[in-house]
């Protein structure tokens, strides 16, 4: 029988200031073990409740994830302190066949402030204590394939902290110009550059755009690329282009299909065309591009499930000419896009729908995508940008909880600064 859960017994979690470790040699242990018998979550919720009163007293913190079967804890502090714990977790009869996946000392806590947090796998077979942190499915799935990934895969639950201090050493000093730049600079130039462009203001589509879209579905496509390049010589620059005749062409292809002027797959091939369109303008070779100087990593991405890249692949060449470099991927499912933003160090992720479709019953499912994304995340502050026709007009990019609406891929790199310094503000003042 299921049992009902008493929310009573959960007190909060008490935080461990840093500075109490000040002197003191610090160590890590990981390890997994077999439980005895399967738990009930009162036995877990007991098991956790004495292990944090032990560990408050003895300045351990950590991490108990149970998957069912097994047991994987992380267990940090005072190098005398873990020892003489693990010492009495070994002699536990409610566990057996200890495995130690990690014993080092350590230079920091990764879950300081949690004197001993539980975690769960997303789905359980039985109400979990609510206080209890739920790990994604396919972490659990890892864990039980290849144990030795335990610390790396554990440390994502961890609770966010400070990008700087994730960093080693020798790379706080660059971080510090970083911060200077990110701090000074780049917020007077994001002044200027808005005072300048209007930002939220789309440019006016060139009256060319309707015809061109009807152009990139007949079966000969040569009169559309003859059009977009007589308008690119007229142009003195190439990227306006993208915002005055490229997004309207293709916001034109989706009202043709709305007004059943032309099929879905009609709206697919013409977007595919102004792509191959896009390239061929483009003067960035691709893949020979220099990196020059530290630009934000960003990772480009359509929505899992999406098949129109129009979008992501304007952002793309726009944060190229930008002297960015720009990782783009194609993720076929949430699963996929989190293991990308967990397993790389990302400053951004530039999501995208359609350029063509409104898509507004996709709203939950971006939006869902998006605190996935987030959680899964190596860096806890991680700044989401959405971009495609559903975010260009109205407030659907602030209700996906994304924190930058792109309504043209022209101010793309614009409005990823302007992300990761609001981003840095709002954890500056949290501090
Ligand atoms: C999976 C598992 C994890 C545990 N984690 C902790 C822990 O983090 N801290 C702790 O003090 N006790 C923990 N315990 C309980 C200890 O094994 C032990 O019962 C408790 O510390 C009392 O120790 P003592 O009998 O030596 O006084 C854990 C037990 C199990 C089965």
């Amino acid at each position: 029988m299921l049992q009902a859960w008493p929310p009573v017994l959960f007190g909060g979690v008490e935080p461990l200031r840093a500075e109490t470790d000040a002197g003191i040699a610090l160590a890590t242990v990981v390890y997994r073990s077999r439980a005895a018998h399967p738990f009930s979550p009162l036995e877990l919720h007991r098991l956790t409740l004495a292990a944090q009163e032990r560990n408050r007293g003895e300045s351990v913190t950590g991490l108990l994830l149970y998957d069912s079967e097994q047991f994987f804890q992380w267990l940090e502090g005072p190098a005398e302190s873990v020892h003489r714990v693990m010492r009495s977790i070994r002699n536990d009869p409610r566990h057996g066949g200890i495995e130690i996946l990690h014993d080092q000392p350590a230079t920091g806590r990764r879950f300081g402030g949690w004197n001993m947090r539980l975690a769960m796998p997303g789905i359980g077979p039985f109400p979990w204590p609510p206080e209890a942190i739920k790990a994604p499915n396919e972490m659990v799935q890892r864990l039980r394939e290849r144990p030795e990934d335990a610390p790396g895969l554990l440390a994502r639950l961890g609770p966010a902290i400070p990008a700087f201090e994730r960093l080693p050493v020798d790379l706080q000093s660059a971080s510090i110009l970083d911060d200077v730049i990110r701090a000074t600079v780049i917020p007077a130039l994001l002044e200027g550059l808005a005072a300048a462009q209007g930002t939220e203001q789309l440019p006016a589509a060139n009256p060319e755009a309707a015809h061109l879209a009807s152009l990139l579905i007949a079966s000969d496509p040569d009169a559309a690329f003859s059009l977009i390049r007589r308008v690119r010589i007229g142009e003195r620059l190439l990227l306006p282009l993208y915002a005055t005749l490229v997004e309207p062409a293709a916001r034109s292809l989706g009202d043709l299909w709305s007004e059943d002027a032309c099929s879905e797959f009609d709206v697919t091939l013409g977007l595919c065309r102004l792509q191959t369109a896009v390239r061929q303008l483009s003067t960035v070779p691709a893949g020979s591009h220099a990196k020059r100087f530290r630009t934000p990593q960003v990772l480009i991405a359509p929505e899992p499930g999406e098949t129109h890249h129009l979008g992501a692949a304007l952002d793309s060449e726009v944060l190229w000419h930008a002297g960015w470099t720009p990782h783009c991927a194609y993720p076929a499912s949430d699963g996929d896009l989190q293991d990308l933003v967990a397993a790389t160090w990302f400053d951004a992720l530039d999501l995208s729908l359609s350029a063509a479709f409104g898509r507004e019953h996709w709203l939950p499912r971006i939006t869902d995508t998006i605190a996935r994304a987030r959680r899964a995340s190596r860096n806890p502050a991680l700044v989401v940008v959405v971009g495609g026709r559903a975010f260009t007009e109205g407030d659907a990019g602030v209700r996906s909880g994304a924190d930058v609406t792109s309504r043209t891929a022209l101010h793309i790199d614009h409005s990823i600064l302007q992300g990761l310094h609001a981003k840095r503000t709002e954890r500056a003042r949290a501090h």
